[in-house]
């Protein structure tokens, strides 16, 4: 059987016969195809397989696919900014660009779309963050070969759990996000676009996973060819992101997770930052009917405060005081790394370490998996270091009010260059709650 016509459309699972309805998921392989516009059955790179479209941002078009090498369903991104370029409707693969000029800032675009793999290829150690398996270019364009994450986004799960989830729920599923991203920080990586459609809740662990760097950013490098991907997403992005020169730092990611949980906490999303700036009419989540205590909920309404200044400094900050516990958390976060770092016989990277500072750019490179009990032995005592240390330190902590801020935030700057200047050509995506999946036409 050709390639092509070997796996269902719709599951990416062996068909036993080229256009057969899929015996495991029903769906018509005779008639099934994408939108026009969008790629069809198609072979990249020799080894994936493109099968329905799962999403189409601003930035791109994601598609389920298939490792043909290792029989392994993957998602594809591809890069394809709405309204610069198209497909024509005869099936030809390559796009076309509307205006010539838009050509110019296309190929920064994919400059930036092999940046957002080699970001998230930076955290691939992070279970919560989405693992990017290839980049490559084809038909004129960038393709992300992740993982495919079977399961459903934060938004639908909210909806599918009756509108809106317990606070105990919320914590559960986004605890994991606020520390992931609490050590995304410390690579002096920002993701700028945290919205509940950004996040999966995996099927098998209800386990949240993070998605969607495109619009992420280094701050330790210049960016010298960004692109306009700092997109506006209603309700989830602070001021900061409606301006052209305002500093963007951690603390933007932790107002669009504030506003993501209390979307989850409330099924309702949040009001506009630019809204609140002239009227903050935005009601709290408990006169939305959620159950979140008093004290959390102002730990959260402080994490969505308008101005930067009047946020927690970093996520640890932000998880103590959702939780109620002391800043215990960069510690035990740091415990884990480490032990999982150890175990895998590899170099933490630099911000792991609770004195270190992150090395800009790249992730140290996967060591061998050598000197296993050895690890394990220094695992057991850096860990029993660490315990005392910390305990040590919350003694001497406990009676402090206010913990000083030990790092600066990372922090954006959008200098006033004419990528810059192009970088925030805001798309205010309108509606953005729901990106509507498409499904495979049958
Ligand atoms: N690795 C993945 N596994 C499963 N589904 C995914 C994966 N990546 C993206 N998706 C789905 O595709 C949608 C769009 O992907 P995303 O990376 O957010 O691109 P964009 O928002 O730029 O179009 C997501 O909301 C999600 O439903
Ligand atoms: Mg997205």
């Amino acid at each position: 059987m050709n390639m092509l016509d070997k796996y269902c459309f719709s599951c990416m699972r062996q068909l036993p016969e080229a256009g057969a309805v899929c015996p495991v998921c029903g769906c018509d392989n005779s008639t099934a195809h994408n939108s026009v516009g969008y790629l069809n059955r198609c072979l990249l790179n020799g080894r994936y397989v493109t099968g329905k479209s799962l999403g189409h941002g601003g930035f791109g078009i994601t598609y389920k696919g298939i490792d043909v090498n290792m029989e392994r369903v993957v998602a594809i991104k591809e890069f394809f900014p709405s309204g610069e370029v198209s497909r024509s409707a005869t099936g030809e693969v390559n796009l076309i660009f509307s205006e010539e000029e838009n050509k110019k800032s296309f190929d920064k675009g994919m400059e930036r779309a092999l940046k957002e793999a080699r970001i998230c290829a930076q955290m691939e150690r992070l279970n919560n963050v989405v693992n990017v398996m290839d980049v490559f270019r084809a038909n004129g364009t960038v393709y992300i070969v992740m993982e495919y994450v079977e399961g459903i986004t934060l938004a639908k799960y909210v909806q599918q759990h009756g509108g809106k989830l317990p606070f105990e729920d919320c914590l559960e599923l986004l605890l994991p996000i606020i520390r992931a991203l609490g050590i995304i920080h410390k690579q002096h990586v920002i993701h700028r676009d945290i919205s509940p459609e950004n996040i999966m809740v995996r099927s098998s662990s209800n386990e949240c996973v993070l998605l969607d760097f495109g619009a992420a950013k280094n701050v330790s490098e210049s960016d010298g060819n960004s692109h306009s991907t700092s997109l506006l997403r209603m309700g989830y992005s602070p001021v900061e992101q409606y301006s052209s020169t305002a500093v963007q730092d951690n603390r933007t990611d932790e107002y669009a997770l504030c506003a993501t949980m209390y979307f989850a906490l409330t099924g309702t999303r949040p009001t506009d930052a630019a809204q609140r700036m002239y009227e903050d009419t935005m009601k709290k989540p408990s006169e939305l009917g959620s159950d979140i205590p008093a004290d959390a909920e102002a730990a959260l309404l402080k994490g969505m405060s308008i101005r930067a200044a009047d946020r927690f400094p970093d996520m640890n900050r932000l998880e103590a005081a959702l939780t109620g516990r002391t800043v215990r958390s960069e510690s035990n976060t740091d415990i884990e790394k480490m032990i999982s770092e150890l175990n895998r016989g590899s170099q933490p990277t630099g911000s792991v370490s609770a004195h270190s500072e992150s090395q800009s750019g790249g992730s140290a490179p996967n060591g061998g998996k050598s000197g296993g009990s050895r690890g394990l032995i220094i695992a057991i005592i850096a860990v029993i270091v660490v315990i005392l240390g910390a305990g040590a330190y919350m003694m001497m902590q406990k009676n402090r009010p206010e913990p000083e801020v030990t790092e600066p935030p990372a922090v954006v700057t959008e200098a006033s260059t004419e990528e810059s200047a192009a970088e925030t050509t805001v798309e205010p995506v309108a509606e953005v709650t729901e990106a509507p999946a498409e499904e495979p036409t049958e």
